[in-house]
């Protein structure tokens, strides 16, 4: 059994792209593999710290995706990052032994500092965004790590943090690896990729009424300008939505377009009730906990318990390695 830890950034509620993107995946893994998942508050200081209003709700939704989408606390370990303090103690050690040149030259720091124009990003906490992740990660001595093609490079730099550390201390950590998230993209309703930032996505949470709104607006092949014109379900967003929601019926859907015999309002209708249907049980699921306040307590004390076990342990071997003052 590997350790894997893998975490998302408390930005809101999660969408259908988080799911089929990473928390299916994630699903998968808790059966296999001893796997921590956190939900990463203090990361969401970094580009977010002038209005904290939402970050303590934000978090809590979160968490309530993740339950919704499947991971079972008997089987993962779900915690809150700020909730484990030996992060902060780590990332505070590896800020010692990681060079400045390494941070700059991490791709989505200019990136995002060019994006993200309306804030301040030249901080010392988000020039340090990976140095927290490489804490995050190490602290587990996790091996692998869940991710999406664009924080491989984060990953990478873990691996080059955990080979300096051990470098000048002695080998405490492993080089843990990305495990890449197999996946088509997930399209959003304006077809682009589904994204909070386009605000073309579609909530887990989503009541029936948002969704079947929401299907509604999908951009459908555009090239089929009228009813009796062919479609090409090949290009279609909406049968994107089919082959991975309901694979069963994807080839009538798709017969049916490029024969003209369906037209695309009928074709959206319908995939509004197969989402409908498929995000039910995730939504019960998810009612359920959200009702019971002292049960998602009760989960996240227990993961808090379960992760600062492994974390204290690491940060002894931590200390003991360094050569740290003990009385
Ligand atoms: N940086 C990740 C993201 O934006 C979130 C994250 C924080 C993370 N700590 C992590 C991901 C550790 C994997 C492992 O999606």
């Amino acid at each position: 059994m590997a350790r894997i830890l893998s975490g998302m950034r408390p930005t809101g509620r999660l969408h259908l792209g988080n799911l089929v993107g990473a928390l299916q995946n994630w699903v998968r893994l808790q059966n296999e593999h001893e796997c921590y998942f956190e939900v990463a508050d203090w990361h969401a200081l970094t580009t977010g710290y002038e209005d904290t209003s939402s970050l303590a709700e934000n978090v809590r939704q979160v968490v309530l995706d993740y339950l919704a989408a499947g991971l079972d606390p008997e089987k993962c370990t779900i915690f809150v990052q700020s909730q484990v303090l030996e992060h902060a103690e780590l990332h505070l050690l590896f800020s010692m032994v990681t060079p400045v040149g390494w941070l700059e030259r991490v791709p989505t720091y200019k990136q995002q500092m060019q994006e993200l124009q309306d804030k301040d990003l030249s901080t010392y906490g988000f020039l340090g965004y990976p140095v927290l992740q490489a804490a995050d990660i190490l602290i587990y001595r996790a091996e692998a790590v869940p991710v999406g093609e664009d924080q491989v490079p984060h990953v990478e730099l873990t691996r080059e943090i955990a080979r300096r550390f051990n470098h000048f201390f002695g080998p405490v950590f492993p080089e843990p690896q990305s495990l890449l998230n197999v996946v088509a993209v997930l399209p959003g309703i304006d077809g682009r990729k589904m994204s909070k930032s386009y605000g073309n996505q579609i909530n887990i949470s989503d009541p029936p009424p948002v969704i079947r709104e929401k299907v509604g607006q999908m951009i459908t092949d555009k090239s089929r300008i009228y009813r009796k014109d062919p479609g090409h379900p090949d290009i279609c967003a909406v049968h994107t939505f089919y082959r991975i929601f309901a694979p069963d019926i994807q080839e009538e859907r798709a017969e049916a377009c490029r024969r003209a015999t369906r037209g695309c309002v009928e074709c959206k209708k319908l995939l509004a009730e197969e989402l409908v249907q498929w995000l039910g049980p995730l939504q019960e699921r998810r009612r359920r906990y959200e009702e019971n306040h002292a049960l998602l307590k009760e989960i996240l004390e227990e993961g808090r318990r379960r992760a600062q076990v492994a974390a204290a342990d690491t940060m002894r071997r931590v200390r003991a390695a360094i050569g740290m003052f003990t009385p």
